[in-house]
């Protein structure tokens, strides 16, 4: 018995012995000389190979929604790969459906550029830019909860639809030995091109801690983007705006761009908390009450004390849709919040008919 043990010990410490001096030998030895990166059949870059696609492309200011930094946790970086990239990784598969692997869907951070690459990636990525901005402004909304204003540098402009997102780096720091970026919902308006407001909560990741506890007015932040595909539409059904959290800021990007373009559609946001003390941004809700057309903002809280004075509604947010749409109404939602969040009001919509073409929504 203890023979076949230390035999099976022995084998699997070679095995990884193996593995280590690969990666090693890959990392700083093999040298695969310059490469031809063609994209979209139009755009041929001749780079040095050996990282990953995300990085070459990175290097070539092609940046490519990447929340987890490249780690291969968030499934964000797909790329179509038409030729070269080798064979699909198993760190790649859990992030692709059958779908997407037959349609040679790659993750671009595990993805290494060792020979000629073909690839094709939406065009709107080729607008994706990234700036140095500074931190102009932090004012806490909650105990959890930070709205961050960032300034361009001097004539520069960022542009982006009401809704999408951008990444912000986070460095090295004290207690941290790696940088990141993390994706965050644009919270201010399209007009205001030379700024960017995001919230950001503190989970306790690298980046919410970073930016909670070690920066400050003035300090310098790489951001990039716009990224996403959860934006405004316009028509003219009602707009069910759903959210909880920092998954208010897309929904006021959205409020900001319907008062500077002064479109009239009825509008209700039905805003998700525990407590009153998870409420911000009141004094604006109700200026936009008052500005636009028809707009009110609802908040409902599940968690009230019983010596609290709160009139408003109370419960889950997904009640809200139960007890305010009509059954087969014109609407249209946009919806912002946890994938638990999002699948139960999905559910509560459709019992109401609507249909999951007009539903938007944005998980994180
Ligand atoms: S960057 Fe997150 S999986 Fe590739």
């Amino acid at each position: 018995m203890s023979t076949i043990l230390i035999t099976t010990a022995v084998i699997t410490g070679l095995c990884a012995l193996f593995a280590i001096i690969l990666t090693i030998a890959d990392k700083y030895i093999a040298n695969y000389g310059e490469v031809d990166l063609v994209i979209n059949e139009e755009k041929t870059y001749t780079i040095d190979g050996g990282n990953t696609l995300l990085d070459s492309l990175r290097n070539e200011k092609i940046f490519i929604p990447s929340a987890c930094g490249g780690k291969g946790s968030c499934g964000y970086c797909k790329v179509k790969v038409i030729e070269g990239g080798g064979q699909l990784l198993s760190t790649e598969k859990p992030w692709l459906t059958e779908e997407e692997q037959k349609n040679n869907m790659r993750l671009s951070c595990q993805c290494k550029v060792k020979e000629n690459m073909k690839i094709e990636i939406p065009e709107e990525l080729f607008n994706v830019k990234e700036y140095k901005v500074k931190i102009v402004d932090i004012e806490p909304m909650t105990d959890k909860i930070k709205k961050f204003r960032f300034e361009l540098p001097e004539g520069e402009k960022i542009q982006f639809k009401p809704g999408q997102y951008v990444q912000i780096k986070a460095p090295e720091y004290d207690g941290n030995t790696e940088e990141v970026y993390r994706a965050y919902s644009v919270a201010s308006s399209i007009k205001d091109d030379n700024h960017i407001e995001l919230l950001i909560g503190y989970t306790g990741g690298i980046c919410t801690t970073y930016m909670h506890n070690f920066v400050e007015v003035g300090t310098e932040i790489d951001l990039n983007g716009p990224y996403g595909d959860f934006y405004y539409h316009d028509d003219d059904s009602e707009i069910v705006m759903v959210a909880a959290g920092t998954g208010f800021a897309p929904i006021r990007s959205i409020l900001y761009h319907m008062k500077d373009n002064d479109i009239k559609r009825k509008a209700r946001f039905y805003f998700g908390a525990k407590t009153e003390d998870d409420l911000f941004l009141l004094d604006e809700m109700k200026m936009f009450e008052e500005e636009l057309y028809d707009f009110k903002f609802m908040p409902t809280l599940s968690r009230v004390s019983e010596d609290s004075n709160w009139s408003g509604d109370k419960g889950r947010v997904t009640n809200s849709i139960d007890t305010y749409l009509e059954n087969g109404g014109n609407y249209t939602a946009y919806l912002c919040g946890s994938p638990v969040m999002i699948s139960s009001i999905v559910e509560s919509l459709n019992k109401k008919s609507v249909p999951n073409e007009k539903i938007y929504f944005d998980e994180f």
